[in-house]
């Protein structure tokens, strides 16, 4: 950690232009706690995860992506929920991520999730997804607070800024577990 800054990888799930995800994620960089830095780390031009192309070397992209996470001290997901889970780009970011066995970038990280949707789940499902994953590469995630950001269009404004502040409350809330979490598992 460097010394009084907690830098947190965020990884966006959605890569739709307007997405509500990115606009949530605009939302937590303002909202941030001092002390803490928040950059996305982008997916957008991943190629699809491939043993083969692996074991011949990581390409660039998943160098920068391995990069990101591993200077990390925590990481922030945002991300929308697809058939009822995580969309696919995200879960190829994350299988790249945690790769090869035994020496993920993700590995020990404390982490936190949050997500908008259009309707009613506001990402329920693909955050208990996301969790069960979290399982298997030992990431950290903080139960609580949890963010559901439900019925987006009447949360974001035309421009895709979060204007909600209910929904602010929570992000602040959110990264103050997430300081705090990250603070408690790097200590003594
Ligand atoms: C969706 N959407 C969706 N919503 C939901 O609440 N549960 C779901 O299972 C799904 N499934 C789903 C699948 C696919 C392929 C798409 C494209 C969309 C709707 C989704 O919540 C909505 O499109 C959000 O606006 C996507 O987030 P962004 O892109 O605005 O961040």
């Amino acid at each position: 950690m460097r010394e009084g800054e907690i830098q947190v990888a965020a990884l966006l799930g959605s890569l739709r232009q307007g997405s509500y995800n990115q606009g949530l994620l605009r939302g937590a960089m303002l909202l941030q706690p001092e002390g803490m830095r928040i950059y996305e780390v982008p997916i957008r031009d991943l190629p699809h995860y491939d043993e083969d192309r692996e074991r011949a070397g990581d390409p660039p992209e998943v160098r920068s992506l391995k990069d990101g996470i591993r200077q990390a001290d925590a990481i922030l997901v945002v991300t929308p929920e697809y058939n009822y889970s995580i969309p696919g780009v995200l879960k190829n970011a994350i299988d790249w991520a945690s790769r090869p066995s035994g020496k993920s970038v993700l590995n020990g990280k404390p982490a936190a999730i949050m997500g908008a949707s259009a309707g009613r789940s506001g990402t329920m499902r693909a955050q208990l997804h996301l969790r069960q994953i979290f399982v298997t590469l030992n990431v950290m995630p903080i139960n609580e607070p949890q963010v559901y950001v439900t019925f987006a269009r009447d949360k974001f404004n035309t421009a895709g800024d979060l204007i909600d502040q209910p929904t602010q409350e929570q992000i602040r809330q959110l990264l103050a577990a997430l300081e705090a979490w990250t603070l408690r598992l790097s200590g003594p």
